[in-house]
């Protein structure tokens, strides 16, 4: 089992891909650390790992409340001892045009998606290094790969984890610091549900392109395989994949398709 009594730390872990996250990580053998926001959710999480829930720690914390990372982190530590995959998943989605959408909104997407990441990246990278090494996972998406209608704020958020991810990367792999960037396409779990509106409440549907998605379960099989073989970045999903690949090699023919494909 390669992850063998490694420990992981997963956000975003009360739901969706995070939560397939957790059983793959139990079945491949690691200690895990669920975080989100709702602790009953983590618990129930943590309970259906059966045998494995005596392997889970939960540590609830909020991606905009830098606090709560540096807290959790403390935690961690204290009682995992260390942290050998910090898979930042935590993440929030959007339903709404740039032009209708508050600033406070796209503050808010930036904050949980992009300065959460980095934050609790900032406070596990000393003990990571101390430790001799660790791998870092950013779940972007494919809208981190190329704009697309009513995911501006998202978009921009994921781009960024790009940039930051990338650089570390490079940065430290002389010390054995590894970083995956997972971008998925259309997952069927509850994001467009949560997404945010203009206004900052919640869209509240179940968009007919996301139940299409592929499951959270494949997609958590293909993000732990992209880890073992230390990828640098992977794509994960269905046809809509290919829109990477055409906005790098056709971006003329990605331009006209992106602006009729539905975004919900
Ligand atoms: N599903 C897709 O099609 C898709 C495609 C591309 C990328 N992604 C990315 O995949 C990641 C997981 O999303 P999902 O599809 O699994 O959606 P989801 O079912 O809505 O799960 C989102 C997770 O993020 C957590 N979260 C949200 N705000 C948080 C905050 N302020 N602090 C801490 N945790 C927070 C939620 O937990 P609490 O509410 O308990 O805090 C939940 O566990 C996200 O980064 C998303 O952008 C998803």
């Amino acid at each position: 089992m390669f992850l063998d009594q490694q420990v992981v730390w997963i956000t975003g872990a009360s739901s969706g891909i995070g939560e397939a996250l957790v059983y793959a990580c139990i079945d491949a053998g690691a200690r895990v650390i669920l975080s989100a926001r709702r602790l009953a959710e983590l618990e129930r999480v943590r309970d259906a790992c059966g045998e494995g829930a005596k392997r889970c720690l939960l540590l609830p914390l909020d991606l905009t409340q830098p606090e709560t990372l540096r807290e959790a982190t403390e935690q961690a530590i204290a009682q995992m001892g260390r942290v050998d995959l910090l898979i930042n998943n935590g993440g929030v989605s959007q339903r709404a045009y740039a032009h209708e959408t508050t600033l406070e909104v796209d503050r808010r997407l930036m904050e949980i998606n992009y300065f959460g990441h980095i934050t609790l990246t900032k406070y596990v990278l000393p003990h990571m290094l101390e430790q001799g090494g660790g791998h870092i996972v950013a779940v972007s998406s494919i809208t981190g790969k190329f704009g697309f209608p009513m995911r501006s704020a998202y978009s921009a958020s994921k781009h960024a984890l790009h940039g930051f991810f990338e650089t570390l990367g490079l940065e430290l792999a002389s010390r054995q610091i590894y970083t995956t960037v997972v971008c998925p396409g259309r997952v069927r779990t509850q994001v467009s549900v949560n997404a945010l509106t203009g206004d900052g409440t919640p869209h509240a549907q179940m968009d007919p392109g996301q139940a299409q998605g592929i499951s959270a379960e494949q997609c958590a099989r293909q993000i732990l395989r992209a880890v073992k073989r230390r990828k640098k970045e992977v794509y994960i999903g269905g046809k809509d994949v290919i829109m990477v690949y055409l906005k790098r090699y056709a971006p003329a023919l990605f331009y006209w398709m992106a602006r009729r494909i539905s975004a919900t």
